[in-house]
């Protein structure tokens, strides 16, 4: 009798609002390490985003579409409950800066302490050290460059957002 093959799975979570190439940097990474990446987008009801879930969920799936390993989900409530459902051991977070360090450690430590769940920290490549989805969206908003912030798609996909929402 063989025994079965361990599959090494990571979670990838965040709001992804929309997914910039600091994400897309992390996930492709993650992807070399790992057999299965879930990149695990949170329904927040108290946020409000640009764009829906199923759009997140949509640019996401098409911008990781090259990784054979790689698949996106949603989850509501506690992401530890999310990798307990799903038999995900271990939760992949990008480390842009110090100032992430403090609340991800923060959360790291809860996580693994309500569920066993253990976080792997993966400092982001420095060209994206400053980029945050929020920071892209603010930029775009009043008419900054960000398209090489973002995949080709996405950034079309966000300027015509900002276009509807002006409208
Ligand atoms: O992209 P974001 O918004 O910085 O991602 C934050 C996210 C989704 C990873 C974090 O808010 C989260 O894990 N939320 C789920 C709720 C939860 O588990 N909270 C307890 C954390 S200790």
């Amino acid at each position: 009798m063989s025994a079965e093959p361990i599959v090494r799975k990571v979670a990838c979570p965040g709001s992804f609002d929309p997914v910039t190439n600091g994400h897309l940097d992390i996930i492709g990474r993650a992807a070399g390490l790992y057999d299965e990446v879930v990149v695990a987008v949170l329904v927040n009801r108290n946020k409000s985003s640009l764009f829906t879930v199923e759009e997140r969920i949509s640019m996401l799936t098409e911008v990781t579409a090259g990784y054979g390993n790689v698949r996106v989900d949603s989850f509501y409530g506690l992401l530890v409950d999310y990798c307990r459902t799903h038999e995900i051991p271990v939760i992949i977070k990008g480390l842009r800066a110090v100032s992430d360090f403090d609340y991800e450690l923060q959360m790291a430590q809860m996580n693994r302490g309500l569920a066993g769940v253990d976080t792997v920290f993966m400092p982001t490549n420095p060209e994206y050290s400053f980029l945050a989805s929020s920071l892209v969206k603010e930029i775009a908003t009043y008419g900054g460059d960000v398209s090489s912030l973002l995949p080709v798609s996405v950034h079309k996909r966000l300027l015509s957002r900002l276009d509807e929402v002006r409208r």
